[in-house]
């Protein structure tokens, strides 16, 4: 039997129109552009405004555009998987919601948390699928409305999050395209580092958990940036070494957006030139589930069938990994 690999073949993104500038966010916090721009590289970040607005409807509108680019009938799609921290609610699953907001009909879908790496964990579940033959069309769609989780008085976390969407068709391929490999790790010591404190089965919600404001992103941003440097680095590094690939095999990598330092202190032990390295950080923040995929979209006319791409990922949990593909079709 021919052996199936699960190829990228269309990409689609989706950012709300508000642009929440460091100029504006100075009025509302003590910080100024100079700091968030040296010790982050964020200058703005998109916000989904709107009464209702959640993370399916940006979901929604990347999943659309991404049907209409690859001609797919939405009746076609086999599986979705919704990579997100933020779901419209506790459950049904988002991407149930998406699913039916786009007419996908014949599909099962179900969504996927790993935090910051949740795309990736996503990529990796829908790349099985298509490998196993079973699965034709699978979506992947990271979408993620931070803004809903973000303390807006926190100097220290608000600065780093913005909202957007981004979603990836994936299909079976014989031609030697596609996923080849994925290294994942996680560490459970890191959830006291990074989570939302109140909310989920161990601490509902209260008028208590509230008035402390345990509904928002904690984190101990020094823990976090010292383990996404060093593990991000790590299974970046290693995922060369096993396939034996120098820095000059690589067209690009695509990191998590999180902080610009740590997109640096990797892209550098990777031996990589900042030229090879997608950056969009600037323009939108940290969109967790988005990162990677609307990283892929803004350079999707850059891309050539062949290109050895690494994806990498740190998030909370903690989770992290690296997947290297080959890039499955010239720009169209
Ligand atoms: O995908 C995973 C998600 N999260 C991450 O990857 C985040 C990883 N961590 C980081 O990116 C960084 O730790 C931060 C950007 C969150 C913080 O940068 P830092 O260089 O680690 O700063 P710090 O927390 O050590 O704070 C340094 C100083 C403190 O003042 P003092 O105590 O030295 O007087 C902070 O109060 O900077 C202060 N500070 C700010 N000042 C101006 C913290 N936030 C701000 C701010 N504006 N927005």
């Amino acid at each position: 039997m021919t052996e199936l690999r699960a190829a990228i073949t269309g990409v689609a993104g989706y950012a709300p129109d508000y642009i929440l500038n460091n100029e504006e966010l100075s009025r509302m916090v003590d910080t100024t552009d100079e700091w968030i721009m040296t010790r982050i590289g964020i200058r703005e970040r998109h916000i989904l405004k709107g009464e209702g607005l959640a993370s399916s409807d940006m979901g929604t509108e990347a999943v659309k555009l991404l049907l209409a680019k690859t001609n797919t009938n939405p009746e076609d799609v086999d599986l979705v998987i919704c990579a997100t921290v933020t779901p419209d609610m506790m459950f049904p699953a988002t991407a149930n919601i998406i699913s039916d907001k786009c007419g996908i009909t014949n599909a099962f879908s179900f969504d996927m948390n790993a935090a910051c790496s949740s795309f990736l964990y996503a990529l990796t579940t829908a790349q099985k699928f298509v490998e196993s033959g079973t699965h034709k069309k699978v979506i992947v769609v990271g979408t993620d409305k931070m803004s809903a989780i973000t303390d807006y008085t926190d100097r220290a976390v608000c600065p780093l999050f913005g909202d957007a969407a981004a979603a990836i068709m994936l299909e079976p391929t014989t031609e030697e395209v596609g996923i080849v490999d994925s290294i994942f790790r996680t560490n459970g010591t890191g959830r006291h580092h990074l989570y939302m404190k109140a909310g989920g089965s161990q601490r509902p919600a209260t008028h208590e958990t509230v008035d402390n404001k345990e509904h928002y992103i904690y984190q101990d941003g020094q823990t976090v940036f010292k383990w996404a440097v060093s593990k991000m680095a790590d299974v970046s590094v290693e995922m060369m070494e096993k396939h034996n690939l120098k820095a000059e095999d690589l067209s690009w990598l695509v990191p998590h957006q999180a902080n610009m330092r740590i997109i640096d202190a990797v892209a550098n032990r990777m031996g990589l030139a900042k030229e090879k390295v997608m950056i969009n950080i600037e323009r939108y923040g940290n969109t967790t589930s988005a990162t990677i995929p609307l990283c892929l979209w803004e350079w999707e006319s850059k891309l050539h069938k062949g290109d050895n791409i690494i994806l990498a990922a740190f998030g909370g949990g903690f989770t992290w990994g690296s997947t290297y593909l080959k890039w499955a079709y010239d720009p169209k």
